[in-house]
């Protein structure tokens, strides 16, 4: 944790969030640090660490981790993510604000609002557009840069109590939006009671979070971190919102984070429901997303997950070969600390975020370096931690390749490339 007091407190579920029913760890990732907790040397020994344990609830069906931090130690003034630092997701998200725009938006004065608007990313575009728009965020910092660029954005956690406020002063909202968001509020009751609050009657809730049947499918088990409290799919997303006079009436899969859902949500009988929905629902039924077994094999596809890794990084190792990793994401904190990934096995990671460079990797301390440190100097191997932007960044780096170099993944499988 940077900046903020530290918050030793945090809150152990032994019921399911969303519905109450007694729910138990499946597994442990073990003693985890906070994932976008970027610290200096002087940090190390007042460093957070939790239990990361994944549980599944047997009776909702809604996936999620039993320990968390408390959330002001996680989205303070100084959290170091922004969203504007990938090419690909500021593609993604106009492409999303223009979809919103032309098949979902009514034409009297609209009102969008977007919880966790982060540095306005999606939102700028309809501030662009000219339509009457409303961010929620509660990092200050990250709000301020959405601000510095005309996007209107209010410091908060969006609640019912905000969602009052929001009415009071602007309306009911056409469109509620949001991306990789709500995956992050554990009292998504509160969130489901505001939306419910806030929408006009035939508003809609569009947003998009890592997909559980992709984590099944891939092992991406490292979408499973502090900030992450859910990982939704179809069913759990119907159950969350339909307990608060809501519906899903669309799903549509996305490529984002590796494999994404985006959930369509109205109030109940004002919208068609799409047969992307019963789709999903199958597809969700077929995978086993609803049952004890599925998750218990989950668990057996991440230790061979971890332990192939480990091979491949202790052999590297052993070889005495230089290995870089590439993109400090969140999700690479998982992976270093249960696997037991360290700075002998990882020189430096590579990361373009100014917030993050000259800084060490939470938990593993592995140096965090300007892109340049990977260009000007490149190793034998490059341990693709931002494996979700693979496309964009295999793109780009062909000279890597030319000289020599090796990319090693570990989603959906570990292996090098080429
Ligand atoms: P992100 O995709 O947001 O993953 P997470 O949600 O797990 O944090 O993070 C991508 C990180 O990788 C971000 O810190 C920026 C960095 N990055 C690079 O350093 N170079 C690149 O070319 C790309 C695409 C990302």
């Amino acid at each position: 944790m940077i900046g903020a007091p530290m918050i030793k407190v945090a809150n152990i579920m032994t019921n399911c969030r969303i519905c109450g029913n007694k729910i138990d760890k499946f597994m442990t990732f073990g003693r985890m640090p906070l994932a976008n907790g970027f610290l200096t040397e002087a940090q190390f020994k007042d460093e957070y660490f939790f239990e990361l344990a994944p549980a599944f609830c047997e009776s909702c069906h809604t996936f999620q981790i039993v320990d968390q931090p408390a959330p002001e130690a996680m989205f303070h003034g100084e959290y170091a993510f922004f969203s504007q630092t990938s090419r690909s997701m500021a593609v993604h998200f106009e492409a999303f604000a223009k979809d919103t725009m032309a098949r979902r938006l009514g034409p009297q004065d609209p009102f969008v609002v977007e919880l966790g608007s982060n540095d306005g990313i999606m939102l700028r575009h309809f501030a662009k557009a000219g339509i009457r728009h409303l961010g929620i965020e509660p990092s200050a910092n990250v709000a301020e840069a959405a601000r510095a660029q005309g996007v209107n954005t209010r410091c908060a956690f969006f609640g019912a109590e905000t969602a009052r406020e929001i009415m009071a002063e602007h309306g009911q909202a056409d469109i509620i939006q949001a991306a990789n968001v709500m995956c992050h509020i554990p009292d998504l009751k509160s969130v489901a009671e505001g939306v419910a609050l806030l929408l006009k009657p035939d508003g809609l809730l569009i947003f998009e979070d890592p997909y559980l049947g992709d984590v099944i499918r891939k092992t991406s088990y490292d979408q499973i971190y502090d900030e992450h409290v859910y990982v939704f799919s179809a069913m759990s997303v119907a159950r969350i919102f339909g307990a608060h006079g809501l519906e899903l009436v669309a799903v549509e899969p996305q490529k984002t984070h590796g494999g994404s859902m985006r959930y369509v949500v109205g109030r109940k009988g004002r919208h068609a429901v799409e047969a992307s929905v019963a789709a999903a629902l199958a597809d969700e039924k077929a995978l086993g997303l609803d049952r004890p077994e599925t998750y218990d094999q989950f668990r057996r596809d991440c230790e061979a997950s971890r332990d192939g890794l480990m091979a491949a990084l202790n052999d590297l190792a052993a070889q005495g070969k230089r290995v870089v990793g590439y993109g400090a994401t969140s999700k690479s904190t998982t992976v270093t600390q249960y696997c037991g990934i360290t700075p002998r096995h990882v020189e430096f990671i590579s990361d373009t975020t100014p917030t993050k460079q000259g800084k060490c990797s939470p938990g593993a301390h592995i140096p965090v370096k300007p892109y340049d440190a990977f260009a000007s100097n490149y190793p034998d191997v490059a341990l693709l931690f931002a494996w979700n932007h693979a496309e964009e960044i295999f793109a780009k780096e062909d000279g890597f390749r030319a000289a020599g170099g090796r990319w090693l993944v570990y989603v959906p499988e570990v292996k090098f490339i080429p």
